[in-house]
């Protein structure tokens, strides 16, 4: 992956919890690199490693080390550094969830060894839609999840995101529904009578 990915995650971690702790992070992964060129690709395995070390110096799991990340990697990484390109992709979350599918080929053109994600959405209503996330990396599902956590945020609407469909349980890709707006506030509040009556 590009270098940018993980300096986002250095990014982040040092914001959060010091670099003394990014320091840590590296040494576990087994990561000697002093500082990642944002355009020069690495190998994923590096990423991994490097989520993994986190996940057990901060004890979270992966999973939350990538939700969290999903959502910095929109609130600041792409906001600071592509603020135009989220802009021009849509007025709604709505208008920008359905530009998605297309959203990576204006990337490849800045980024040309991208190995992008696919994104396609499917039952398309006024407050909702499922996303289907097809990739050639495992395990990162928990990121488009941050991901919609962050675009609700740059949008400044609720967003709930159900996933309904997981390629770690042999699903062929991962599928989303994800809502927001009022249909959003809707199921937060179904799944609190739902948790209340358990
Ligand atoms: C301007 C903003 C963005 C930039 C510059 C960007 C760039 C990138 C880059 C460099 C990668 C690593 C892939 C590689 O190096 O081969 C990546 C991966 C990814 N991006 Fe984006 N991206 C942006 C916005 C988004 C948005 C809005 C979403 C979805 C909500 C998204 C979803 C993903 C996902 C899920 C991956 C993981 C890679 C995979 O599944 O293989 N990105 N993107």
């Amino acid at each position: 992956m590009y270098g940018m990915v993980n300096r986002a995650i250095e990014d982040l971690v040092c914001e959060k919890f010091g670099e003394e702790a990014w320091e840590q992070i590296k040494a576990m992964a087994g990561v000697d690199v002093d500082l990642f060129v944002r355009n020069e690709t690495y190998p994923d395995d590096v990423t991994y490693r490097l989520v993994g070390a986190a996940s057990r110096v901060l004890g979270v799991n992966a999973g939350v080390v990538l939700e969290t990340f999903g959502e910095h990697w929109i609130v600041s990484t792409a906001r600071d550094g592509y603020g135009e390109l989220l802009d021009a992709a849509g007025k709604t979350l709505g208008e920008f969830l359905m530009n998605l599918p297309n959203f990576h080929s204006r990337i490849v053109l800045i980024f040309p060894k991208l190995n992008p994600p696919k994104f396609v959405c499917t039952e398309v209503e006024e407050e909702s839609l499922r996303l289907h996330y097809h990739s050639h990396r495992p395990g990162l599902a928990p990121m488009v999840v941050g991901m919609m956590r962050g675009l609700g945020k740059m949008f400044e609407t609720d967003v709930v995101t159900d996933m309904v469909a997981d390629r770690a349980a042999g699903a062929e890709h991962d599928e989303f529904i994800v809502r927001w707006g009022s249909a959003a506030r809707a199921r937060t509040q179904h799944l609190a009578a739902e948790a209340a009556a358990a």
